[in-house]
């Protein structure tokens, strides 16, 4: 099977709304093929430095190869990003310049014949972005209650025939691939324009599977902490679930009260750790849809950190004295930017 390659969406949009400049320090923490992330070290030039996460082993293995000429400036780690503060502090990787989430699959994932992601090819339901994952698309789909089954579609799926297709796939048991999945339920779900019927439900079942919206808010969470003075937060997403996230997290982090409507006097002491760069979301240009539909739903959202070069240099210090830190000694220890920074405050 012909395994096309992972062109990476909004990659202009990307680089600017990252405000890459050079020497910076960037998580990627979607990895995927590493096409963001050759952008965003082509960008940082001299001196830029990338960690690059990706739950999937498959994707760190094509994202090494393809990063191959900067191999001096990158950091590739094979995890969720759901342990992001961890990784940073692990490997002494903050504060940063920039973070990047770039979610869903790649066409890598998407196009290989065994991931089970498709109803195009026929594959054991897996769906795992790591098999070291215990729940499976096949657990799920041949032993939840059909009520549960019909509420994971509706939810994860945005699905409107939910309960027709969790009953059709009950009476199908065992459902074994992806293919006996697609039939089942395009026998009560009929097309709707260019969309495929079992598109929703394999979206639910990848995101049940993957944890993907619960890790999202925990993430995001993180990063936040991570992002140096004026430091930028990106995200894309591809469906409204993940933009619904994203969006509501920024506006709220943003605020310096968000106490409920009403309230006489701010009791909840809030204070904004973000600002908006664009209100707006931002979507590819037509011409982009044509060359690469895959990024017809996708929508770009950016924030700045709201931090004080003092608080900064407060972070940088207390990060520095850190036993484990100190402990780790590896090529990323001390990089020139924290030395750069104490010795400005210093001065000042
Ligand atoms: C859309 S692709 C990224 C493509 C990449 N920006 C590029 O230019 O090649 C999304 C990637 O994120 C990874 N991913 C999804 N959820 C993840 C998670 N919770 N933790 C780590 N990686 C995740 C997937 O395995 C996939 O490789």
């Amino acid at each position: 099977m012909l395994v096309t390659a992972h062109i990476p969406v909004l990659l202009e949009e990307t680089i600017q709304a990252l405000a890459v400049q050079p020497g910076g320090r960037y998580i990627d923490c979607t990895l995927g093929g590493g096409g963001h992330a050759a952008a965003i070290l082509e960008h940082s030039s001299p001196g830029g430095q990338l960690l690059g996460i990706d739950a999937d082993p498959e994707a760190i293995k094509a994202a090494r190869q393809a990063l191959k000429p900067y191999n001096d400036s990158i950091l590739l780690i094979n995890d969720n990003f759901v342990n992001l503060k961890a990784i940073c502090y692990k490997y002494d990787f903050v504060p940063l310049h920039g973070i990047l989430f770039d979610l869903g699959l790649s066409s890598l994932q998407l196009n290989g014949d065994n991931r089970g992601f498709s109803f195009k090819h026929r594959a054991p339901l897996d769906m795992r972005l790591n098999a070291d994952q215990e729940l499976t698309a096949a657990y799920i789909v041949n032993s939840y209650p059909e009520a549960e089954l019909a509420r994971l579609i509706k939810t994860y799926g945005e699905e409107r025939y939910s309960r027709q297709i969790a009953r059709r796939i009950v009476q199908e048991r065992p459902v074994r691939t992806t293919l006996e999945l697609a039939r089942a339920i395009e026998r009560v779900v009929k097309k709707r324009g260019k969309i495929h019927p079992a598109t929703r439900t394999f979206q639910a079942l990848r995101i049940a599977v993957n944890q993907e919206l619960e890790y999202l808010e925990l993430a995001l969470k993180q990063a936040v902490d991570l992002l140096g003075f004026q430091g930028r937060l990106v995200v894309i997403s591809y469906h409204s679930l993940e933009d619904r996230i994203v969006k509501r997290f920024m506006q709220q982090e943003s605020k310096d009260c968000i106490c409920p409507p009403g309230t006489p006097t701010c009791v909840c002491g809030h204070t904004a750790s973000l600002r908006l760069i664009k209100k707006r979301i931002i979507t590819p240009s037509p011409e982009e849809v044509e060359n690469n539909p895959r990024s017809r739903s996708a929508r770009l959202r950016v924030a700045e950190r709201v931090i004080t070069q003092e608080e900064h240099y407060k972070i940088v210090e207390k990060l520095c004295s850190t036993a484990e830190v100190e402990a780790l000694g590896n090529a990323w220890r001390r990089p020139s930017i924290l030395k750069k920074l104490r010795q400005t405050y210093t001065a000042s």
